[in-house]
């Protein structure tokens, strides 16, 4: 009989908290002994028993598809993405519908990935008699022969003897037994008629289909009309309205206590759920002591503890008897280890609750938000200010750009570099280079007007050539122009520098226009942007800027970006979750960061362990780039290291541009909020300005 396996890999692992989480999720905790994950631990279980890699199949949902698959390096078409978890009678139905495509009569033996098996080799005896039972038409169970009164598993009582398999007894299952009270356990235990309900399962394809069709008749409707394209399609959003309709059942109580051909086989596999603190202590190989830990502990006068920290901390104890001490970079748990089956409602109270961003918005006492809210305003503003003057004739010609600014007036350079036809150089800092002549145009951008830098490499430009123009709102700057005749787009004062990136940028574009190198029109971007304020400003529901901000919350991002697009707006990123949010950031480029930063992953997780990379993608990227970011993720996976993708929305390259800037200023300035911080000041650069007394260079 054809034979297949299917891993459900659904569980997060709630009483496992803090180590296991989304985005940490149980099957992937190095517990399955030898240092494999319980999910690796599971398939070189079962792979044997199904003869093949290939007839490994995983069912997990969308938002873990990619770590569980990478942690395992299935091909994809064995990944069975469900658009989100409905329990484990849909996911069954899901692989089961696929599998019934190839061969209906094939057997299907499931089994969760998230438990430990110690007798790997008695545990594959036993499936092969399940699977003597299945081909008979059974939908066979192994139940677990309990060693304590367990009261956080179900049970299955033993009825009358059905047949032997491979030599083994395959009994009816007389009751389902829901999680039992402590004395209701005792009194299974002494019976010796009740077994730990497993969750292994082994039938015929054919078999428990018919079983949802009678007993989950919505399930099965739904399964129906997925075709098998359907089924292994990712992110379709057909499947994902079809998967939202289906009501979230088990299959212990959805089909096996209904059914009436349930049969079980006994099994002595020293299984374990792993399902709290205690069962990871008895997992682990314990001490002295008894004493269980994972990373770095050290402990005197200490007993029947488990202890487990992240890679680059140490945990020292003192004392201590029959405690659970597990550390991690956000959360700290100390409980006492006879009491880890408690632990859900305490992880739940120690989350943090969802942020009120009403309340948040206190910090914003400078008004960020609402200058935010306005910018496509601004960059209206920018472009009439622009379009007010004709473009100085005297400056026509160039061949080049030199744009001097510091900071958030500096990356109006980056970003003319990428909006013009001629070569344009954003300079940060004091001297020029000697490239700079007379057929370069010097732009000195400064929002105050009296940035040290700036000043200095401007007017040492004004000897080089006699193009030259600012952009300001006032300041030395704009006294220096006025002095010597110099063409200046005045913008108004009383931002931020960081927040007038509209009329920095936009105020120019109508005179680069006018002297014919303006290579993108930026016009129709401003209704894309106009889109945007309106879905990202405070209080819309579904602010993807919000939970932006809250996933990269209490995390070091590094921003990526593939192309010269969106590697302007990843260092935008970088800089305004700096001068907003108050927070360490990084950005790198692809494919460049293939060479030399994916080497530092090896010990990103010990050293950073709360970095996030996030990707800022473009249909612009390069084909071979696109393919280098689906491996980095697969890499970042299996080093356990989180990341999340921003798509750039619009089609021309300045809406693809503009959005993820504008994206990333929301974003950072929610981040503020979610830091308590104003995202207005920075107290830091102007301290260093103050003591460096700018405005006085020469
Ligand atoms: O955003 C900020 O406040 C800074 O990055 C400033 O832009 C930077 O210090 C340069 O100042 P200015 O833009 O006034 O030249």
């Amino acid at each position: 009989m054809n034979c297949y396996a299917v891993i459900l890999a659904g569980g997060r692992g709630e009483r496992l908290w803090p180590v296991a989480s989304a985005k940490c999720p149980k099957p992937l905790l190095p517990l399955g002994g030898e240092g494999r994950s319980l999910l690796r631990a599971a398939y070189e279980r079962v792979a044997p028993v199904v003869g093949a890699a290939g007839k490994v199949y995983l069912v997990t949902d969308a938002g873990q598809a990619g770590r569980m698959r990478a942690a395992l390096d299935l091909p994809e078409e064995q990944v069975l993405v469900e658009p989100e978890g409905r329990n484990t009678a849909p996911a069954i139905g899901l692989a089961a519908a696929y599998l019934s495509d190839r061969d209906p009569r094939a057997a299907m033996i499931v089994l969760p990935a998230d438990h430990l098996v110690r007798k790997e080799e008695e545990f594959r005896r036993v499936l092969r008699a399940a699977l003597g039972a299945a081909a008979q038409g059974h939908l066979v169970t192994l139940g677990i022969r309990p060693t304590f009164p367990a009261t956080g598993y179900g049970y299955l009582r033993r009825g009358t003897k059905l047949m032997q398999s491979e030599e083994r007894d395959v009994f009816r299952v007389a009751a389902f037994a829901e999680k039992p009270d402590q004395d209701t356990a005792r009194r299974y235990v002494a019976s010796g008629e009740y077994s730990w309900n497993s969750g292994v399962f082994v039938w015929r394809v054919d078999r428990i289909l018919e079983e949802i069709d009678r007993h989950v008749p919505d399930l099965a409707k739904v399964l129906d009309d997925l075709s098998p394209e359907l089924v292994s399609s990712r992110g379709d959003p057909e499947l994902a309205r079809r998967w939202a309709e289906i009501v979230p059942v088990s299959v212990d109580y959805g089909v096996m206590e209904k059914a009436g051909d349930v049969a079980m086989i006994p099994a002595d596999v020293g299984w374990s759920d792993v399902g709290d603190w205690h069962a990871v202590w008895e997992a682990l190989q314990r001490g002295v002591g008894e004493v269980a830990s994972w990373g770095k502990h050290v402990g005197q006068d200490t007993a029947r503890c488990l202890v487990w920290t992240t890679p680059g901390k140490v945990v020292a104890t003192l004392g201590v008897q029959d405690a659970a001490v597990v550390d991690t970079p956000h959360a700290l748990l100390v409980a006492d280890l006879g009491r880890t089956q408690e632990i859900r409602a305490l992880a739940r109270e120690a989350r943090p609750a969802a942020p009120d961003w009403e309340e948040l918005r206190g910090h914003d006492s400078a008004g960020m938000l609402s200058v935010l809210e306005a910018f496509p305003v601004q960059c209206r503003d920018a472009l009439a200010r622009g379009q007010a003057a004709d473009a100085p004739e005297s400056l026509a010609g160039f061949r080049r750009v030199l744009c001097a600014g510091m900071g958030g007036s500096g990356i109006t350079g980056d970003l003319l570099a990428r909006l013009l036809t001629v070569e344009v150089s954003p300079h940060r800092g004091y001297d020029l280079p000697h490239t700079v002549d007379e057929g370069t145009l010097l732009v000195g951008i400064s929002y105050s007007g009296n940035t040290e830098e700036t000043l200095t490499a401007f007017r040492q430009g004004l000897e080089r050539t006699s193009r030259a123009m600012a952009i300001t709102a006032g300041g030395e700057l704009a006294r220096l122009c006025g002095e010597r005749g110099i063409p200046w787009l005045e913008i108004p004062s009383g931002l931020q520098p960081r927040a007038a990136l509209g009329y920095l940028l936009l105020s120019s574009v109508p005179w680069f226009s006018g002297w014919g190198v303006l290579r993108y029109d930026v016009g129709p971007a401003l209704k894309l942007l106009e889109d945007m304020a309106g879905e990202l400003a405070p209080g819309r529901s579904g602010n993807v800027a919000q939970q932006l901000a809250e996933n990269l919350h209490n995390c070091v991002p590094l921003v990526y970006a593939g192309d010269p697009l969106t590697s302007v707006a990843a260092f935008r990123w970088k800089t305004q979750i700096n001068e907003n949010a108050k927070q360490p950031a990084f950005w790198a480029d692809l494919p460049e960061l293939c060479h030399n930063e994916i080497v530092g992953y090896e010990l990103t997780q010990a050293l950073l362990p709360s970095a996030c990379v996030v990707f800022l993608r473009s249909s612009f990227d390069h084909p071979r780039v696109r393919a280098r970011v689906d491996i980095l993720k697969e890499v970042l996976d299996r080093r356990g290291l989180q990341h999340l993708e921003v798509w750039a929305r619009g089609e021309s390259p300045a809406e693809q541009l503009l959005s993820l800037l504008y994206l990333g200023d929301w974003t950072s300035a929610y981040l503020a909020l979610r830091n308590r911080v104003d995202p207005s000041s920075v107290q830091p650069i102007e301290e260093l300005k103050e003591r460096l007394g700018s405005g006085q260079s020469s």
